[in-house]
Formats: structure tokens, sequence, C-alpha cells
């Protein structure tokens, strides 16, 4: 408990609840890969950490008929507690209610399932938390089910108007993908708007939980040093990039109707680019720095077929595994014929003071040669370099994943006798700096920040509408076929053209340096 109210102390920007609290937090699609995966491992370290209120009760919901063992059988492969006592001290507060995801049956079944777990703990103050770890089919109607049965009281509803049931308070917790384009998100965001007041929606995002892209912010505006060269005037060129070495196999269903840029770019990768360009918020508060995320998303114009280079990885002969030696195609669940795009490289213009005619590029692909994703910050030349032309720009490097560091690219003189310049770096790698740190998963501070009542990093519905707006007008023609990925061989550094045309926005790549932590 120490824990919890040291990081509300710290990380909450409202009251939260006390220890007499009454909290049940469900699950709903407990039975889906996402909750097994991630989110009962994320309660049940806040468990561990004794973060969750000791009180909390999980439920989880989902039209399996299945019992809390064995759920608790799927999930706990996939825990990082391996003591017996531990989980089944955690499983011990989950209980299971099965139901249909349209229909109120299974939903009444919930509600007496959560007043029954509220009587028992006797507090008038209630927090009824609901995470949809669904997929979007269902978001409407599960989201309509849960205000009338579990959210309002339905005896109310003969007064002619819903009233809030008991004491409580009621959140709900929604999964990407939003809709498809600026008008399904748009119907999406008024239907879940018409059931729900902003302050109860929580749209995730989860690299907004990530160790380092939280990191931006203190980075940023925590030090004057960073104040006054984070402008156009002295920065040349940004790039934001994601690569995972593996392919979409086995969940080539769900990628080719979605693509690498619904996938990945237009939400988490421009979400990273919303912390590094917008301008300072008045405050921590969630409405201010999500004023400034959607005020910077404004200045930045519709993408165009000229502003991307796509790919699609094929399979690779010489690859050393046998997932490597096969294509994006060669999934029974992908067509033969697909345009879908796993790799793409875009350039975003951001037209205001602080940013107009630095070009923004982001990439991100999938079956690639590595596992990384960073924020590479490239300042200008070296005005008249004295030093026969070997000074090289500087970069300020945020290592989200793996091995997080910050790390800066310096000129410095060659040790020694010499007096030349020689590449090296400032160097904060995370795992060295702060020893025996264990950093929380992205979905374990998300839960906790959910729980906290601190909507600061979810999305608010006029950041995701500006989110679209950028990206629907390429979305729709690549949608109709007017842009066909370039092939790339699987374990590759992605398409070549995409390096001609990273060069021609203006980042400069000398192929001179290699950062130290990652030579080891
Ligand atoms: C998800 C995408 O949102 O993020 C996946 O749908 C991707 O395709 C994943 O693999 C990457 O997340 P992480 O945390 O493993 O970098």
């Amino acid at each position: 408990m120490e824990a919890l109210e040291a990081i509300q102390n710290g990380a909450a920007s409202k009251p939260i609840f006390s220890k007499d609290s009454c909290v049940v937090f469900t699950v709903l699609g407990a039975s889906g890969d996402l909750a097994k995966k991630k989110i009962f491992p994320s309660l049940c370290n806040l468990f561990e950490k004794k973060i969750l209120p000791p009180t909390c009760q999980i439920i989880g919901y989902a039209r399996s008929s299945l019992t809390t063992k064995q759920l608790a059988d799927k999930s706990n492969p996939f825990m990082k507690a391996k003591n017996k006592d531990v989980l089944s001290s955690f499983w011990s507060h989950v209980s299971y209610v099965s139901g249909t995801y349209d229909t109120p049956d299974g939903f009444i079944k919930l509600n007496e399932k959560i007043e029954e777990l509220e009587k028992a703990h006797g507090s008038e103050k209630r927090f009824r938390l609901f995470y949809l770890a669904l997929p979007p089919s269902v978001f409407i109607p599960v989201c309509t089910q849960l205000k009338h049965n579990c959210w309002l009281a339905s005896k109310n509803k003969s007064l002619g108007k819903f009233t809030n049931l008991f004491n409580s308070e009621c959140r709900v917790i929604v999964e990407k993908p939003f809709g498809r384009d600026l008008d399904t998100s748009n119907e999406l965001s008024q239907a879940i708007t018409a059931l729900f007041n902003e302050m109860e929606i929580y749209r995730i995002d989860h690299y907004l939980g990530k160790e380092m892209v939280l990191n931006l912010m203190i980075l940023r505006f925590g030090n004057e040093l960073f104040r006054s060269v984070w402008n156009r005037e002295r920065i040349a060129c940004v790039v934001i990039t994601f690569k995972e070495p593996f392919g979409t196999y086995g969940r080539g269903g769900y990628f080719d109707t979605n693509g690498i840029v619904r996938d990945v770019m237009q939400n988490h990768l421009l979400q990273i680019l919303c912390l590094v360009a917008m301008e300072r918020p008045v405050s921590v508060d969630a409405s201010d720095i999500r004023d400034e995320k959607v005020k910077v998303l404004k200045f930045i114009k519709p993408l165009d077929l000229d502003d991307v280079v796509l790919g699609q990885y094929v399979g690779n002969p010489d690859g050393k595994t046998e997932d490597s030696k096969l294509g994006y195609r060669d999934d029974p669940g992908v067509p033969n014929d697909s345009k879908t795009a796993t790799y793409a490289c875009a350039k975003l213009q951001i037209d205001n003071d602080r940013w107009a005619g630095v070009p923004f590029i982001m990439k991100c692909g999938k079956a690639m040669n590595e596992r990384k994703a960073e924020i590479r910050i490239q300042f200008r030349d070296t005005p008249s370099d004295i030093f026969g032309g070997n000074c090289q720009r500087n970069e300020l490097v945020i290592r989200v994943q793996p091995n997080e560091a910050v790390y800066c690219k310096m000129n410095v003189k060659s040790p020694g006798m010499t007096f030349a310049a020689e590449e090296s770096e400032l160097n904060l790698t995370y795992h060295e700096r702060f020893e025996d740190i264990d950093l929380p998963d992205a979905y374990e501070r998300l839960i906790l920040d959910f729980i906290l009542g601190t909507q600061t990093n979810f999305v608010r519905t006029d950041e995701l509408a500006e989110a679209w707006r950028i990206f629907t007008p390429l979305l729709h023609k690549l949608d109709a076929g007017a842009k066909c990925p370039v092939d790339y061989p699987y374990g590759s550094r992605g398409v070549a053209a995409a390096d001609e045309f990273i060069r021609a926005s203006g980042f400069k790549f000398s192929g001179t340096y290699k950062w130290k932590a990652e030579k080891k």
C-alpha cells in the first residue's frame, strides 16, 4: 500500500481512492491472447509489488465456459512471478463469468458478481473498471451492454433518465484498432462518447507506457540543455524507427486488413512524434499534455503517396529459421495477391514556427534484421568544420527498446598525441546507470494509471481524430491499390529505396559510427 501511496503522490494528478475503496477490475475477452499474455500478467505483477489495492477483485469475462483454474493455466506461462504462493494468492482474487458480448444475460450475471464482491467488501466508494481486450467488431455492443447492465441502475430507466449506480466511478479501457480511417473512427468515437464521458474512456496505446517514451517529457522539459536547441535552427531531421525481426505468420489475417501503417505508424510512432515535437505543456495534467499533442498534430498536413516508401517482405532462401524462408504472402491467412505493406517509411512536416522545414521520418517494418525502436534527433552540420571535415553531425538517440538508453553522438579529440576529431558518445545506458532496475512492462504501467484514474498516457477523442486526418487520404489511396509495396527479403534492413528517400529528405548517414553499447 505504501508503494501505491507513493505512486499516487507522484504520478496521479487527482485524488484517487482511499484504502477503504472497493475496486473491481473486469477483463472482458479474458480467454484471449492479449488477456493471457499481457493483462493478467500485468495485474499479477502489480499484485506482487503490492501496488494493487489489497482488496482489489478481478473478474474475467468471456464467451467460453471456463473455470478460474483453466484461466490461470492459460496465463501462468506468461507470468513474471514464478513463485507458486504468489500465483495462487493472485488467482484467489480472480473470478470468472461467462457470457456473450451482445445480449444482456451475461452482463446481468456480471453485474450480480460485481455487486456480490462489493457487498462483501462493504465500502460505499466503489470503482468499477473494465478492460475491453476484444476485437473492434464487439466494442459497441459490449459498451452498450456494460452501460445498461453494469454501469447504470437499469431499474432507474423507468424514471426516464439514467442515474449512476451507487456511489461508483466506472472507467473503461479500449484497445486499438480505433477504426480504419477518419470516418469509421469518428463513428466509433461517437458511439462510445454517447455512452461514456471522456473522463471514463481510456484508449490504450501501449507505446505511451514504455519507459523511454515516458522519459521524453522529462528529458525535454526538465533539461535546460535541450530547450534552446530543440528547434529548426539546430535540428536537421528527426527519425523515429520501429523494427521487428519476425514476420506476421499466424497473424496474417488480422494484419492484412490493417497493414503496417495502421498497425504501428498511425498510432505508436505518431504518439512518439507528438511527444518529441509538442510545445511545453502548462503542467503535467492530462488535459494540458493532451492539448499540446492535439495542437502539434493540427500543424501536420495529410500524407500523400509521394510521402511514403512501402515494402512487403518475401521469403529469404538463405534465412536461418524456417519462418524466415517464408514471405508475407506464404501465410495461408494472406491473399496471394495482397498489396499490404509490412514496411513503411514516411515523411511528415510540422508547419509551425518550431519545426517548419524539419522532416520527421517515421519508419517501421516487420521481418527485419533486428528488434529496435528508437528516436534519433539529428542536428545540423557544424559550421566551417576546421577539423578536416571529420566532424559528423551530432545525434541525440533515445533507445526505446531493447537496451533502453539515451546517448548523444559526439565528436571528441582522439585520445593520445593526435589532434584529430573522432566520433564517440555521451552514453546513458539504463541498465548500467541504474543497476538492478526492473522496468515495468508498458501494460503494467498503463493499467496502474487506469486504476489510479490518470489519463495522461491514453489517447483522447480529438487527438485520435487528428491522427486519422493525417493518414486517411494516404490510406484510402493505398486501399485502392494506388501504390504497390516493393519486395524486401526477410531479415534485411527493409526497402533500399527508403535509404535514398531519407537521405533526400535531409538526413545525413555517414556510416562511420556504431553505438558502443551495441558493439558488445
Ligand atoms: C502492436 C502491433 O500494437 O505492437 C504489433 O499490433 C507489434 O504488430 C506490437 O508487434 C509491438 O509492440 P512491442 O511492445 O513488442 O514493441
